[in-house]
């Protein structure tokens, strides 16, 4: 599944062939290019401790981590690249320039492994794929670091990924379900320095709703202003971090009842409320997952603020059952009492009991955070779902209230809303800190800020 490094070079339908003299002058003349000055591994100092945990967790086993590859978004057009979260966490190495490597722990012994990094080499200037090759040459994608200076830069021993033969077989971090599972379960709980880079993109992520308040007024007069919001938000992301952890979800009026709403393409009115669910990644490619449900006109309708503040009060009572100790599924079941109690004092359901009140929730409560958005996903329900909170965790807290715009079990003036009230929290010795806590969450909050930015 390892692109072909033999192969010949990924041209694409328009270069014009060079002539035999071209090729000839372009081997020549050519100094020893410098080593990159920006490469920087932040948490290389970390990672061997990591790869020792999983190291013990499979003696004498081969275990083959890989980077994952490039794929085609058209032609010789590739979609941007992002290491697998794995690959990244063993080896602090976060760049698009990661595509097609691999790590692998060798067997060293009967406990422990030996990590190796198969990396793409330099392009040698005595080819032409350094010019010619769009995917992989020089002059197209960059200088890539010797595998000296990975070596120095990660302290992993580096060799270069083999021309001929593939990866050596072993148990695949994408492949093999155990392997999987247990990277996911040694995942859960983050250290100082991961905290920190969350704490990262959740600061640029705060800076990213910010702009969208003061982008408002031109994305209301936008035929497309959801739109506007998501370019708003994204050219916050690219230009703090990486880029976004997952698609930003800009949905106006009744767009915010569908959940994962990304295609963005509708207009705003201001009798309307828009969901706002983004985050920034970092270059460490930790995300932030953060929803905020804002008034367009600046002022929540009684309605609109009577949906809020039922959505609110769940994260309250989610939030508050945040401890270490505490069952995964604890601070879903309460933020869900809330809900059910709420839509029965409304008069929306019979009975406070049973599960009728997912029909307007629609989904769980929260979930892990970290490199991915939905972190730690493979990792066991004992572990995770079943588990219990453990100090170093983090997640989101994120009820919401779905009222279809066609659900004839609502009042008409219920119709058509939809509120997600999502934060990001670390759990402490104590409880759980509020780890977005600069952006506003009560109504009144936010309707203070609205009106400071417009004002700003
Ligand atoms: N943004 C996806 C989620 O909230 O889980
Ligand atoms: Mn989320
Ligand atoms: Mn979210």
């Amino acid at each position: 599944m390892h692109e072909s490094e033999n192969a010949a070079p990924r041209t694409a339908g328009h270069d014009l062939p060079p002539t035999p003299e071209l090729e000839t002058f372009m081997t020549r003349g050519w100094a020893a290019s410098p080593p990159p000055t920006d490469l920087r591994v932040p948490a290389a100092a970390l990672t061997a401790a990591r790869r020792a945990r999983l190291s013990a967790r499979f003696p004498g086993e081969r275990l083959v981590v890989p980077a994952g590859v490039l794929s085609v978004r058209s032609n010789d057009c590739d979609h941007r690249f992002r290491p697998h979260s794995a690959y990244a966490w063993l080896t602090g190495l976060t760049g698009a320039d990661q595509a097609g490597h691999a790590l692998v722990l060798e067997p060293d012994g009967p406990h422990g492994h030996e990590a190796v990094l198969h990396l793409r080499p330099r392009s040698p200037r005595t080819g032409s794929g350094f010019y010619r090759d769009r995917r992989h040459g020089e002059f197209w994608v960059g200088r890539r670091p010797e595998p000296a200076e990975v070596e120095s830069l990660t302290g992993i021993r580096c060799t270069p990924l083999g021309t001929e033969a593939p990866l050596p077989p072993g148990r695949g971090a994408t492949t093999d379900s155990e392997l999987a599972a247990v990277l996911s379960e040694l995942r859960l709980v983050k250290d100082a320095w991961e905290i920190d880079e969350l704490q990262r993109a959740v600061d640029h992520t705060t800076t990213g709703f910010e702009d969208v308040v003061r982008a408002l007024p031109r994305a209301l007069a936008h035929p497309r202003g959801e739109r506007w919001i998501e370019g708003v938000f994204d050219l916050r992301a690219r230009a703090e971090g990486n880029g976004t952890g997952y698609e930003t979800i800009a949905a106006a009026g009744a767009h915010a009842c569908v959940l994962h709403w990304t295609r963005n393409d509708g207009p705003l009115d201001p009798r309307d409320l828009l969901l706002l669910d983004a985050g920034v990644e970092t270059d460490g490619l930790y995300t932030a997952d953060i929803t905020r449900t804002l008034p367009l006109s600046g002022r929540f309708s009684p309605v609109q603020r009577q949906v809020y503040d039922l959505v609110l009060a769940a994260q309250e009572a989610g939030i508050a059952a945040l401890k270490p100790g505490a069952r995964f599924r604890d601070f879903h079941r309460a933020a869900m009492r809330v809900i059910a109690e709420g839509l029965a004092d409304w008069g929306v359901l019979k009975s406070r009991e049973g599960d009728l009140h997912r029909r307007y929730t629609l989904c769980s409560s929260g979930h892990m955070l970290g490199l991915d958005v939905h972190d730690c996903a493979q990792a066991r329900a004992k572990a995770y779902l079943d588990g219990v909170l453990e100090e170093g965790q983090v997640l989101t807290v994120e009820p919401g209230l779905y009222l279809q715009p066609d659900d004839e079990t609502l009042p008409r003036e219920l119709r058509g809303i939809g509120v997600r009230i999502e934060d990001d929290l670390v759990i402490t010795a104590e409880g759980a800190r509020l780890m977005s806590d600069a952006l506003p969450r009560t109504a009144a909050a936010i309707e203070e800020w609205m009106g400071a930015m417009a004002e700003g």
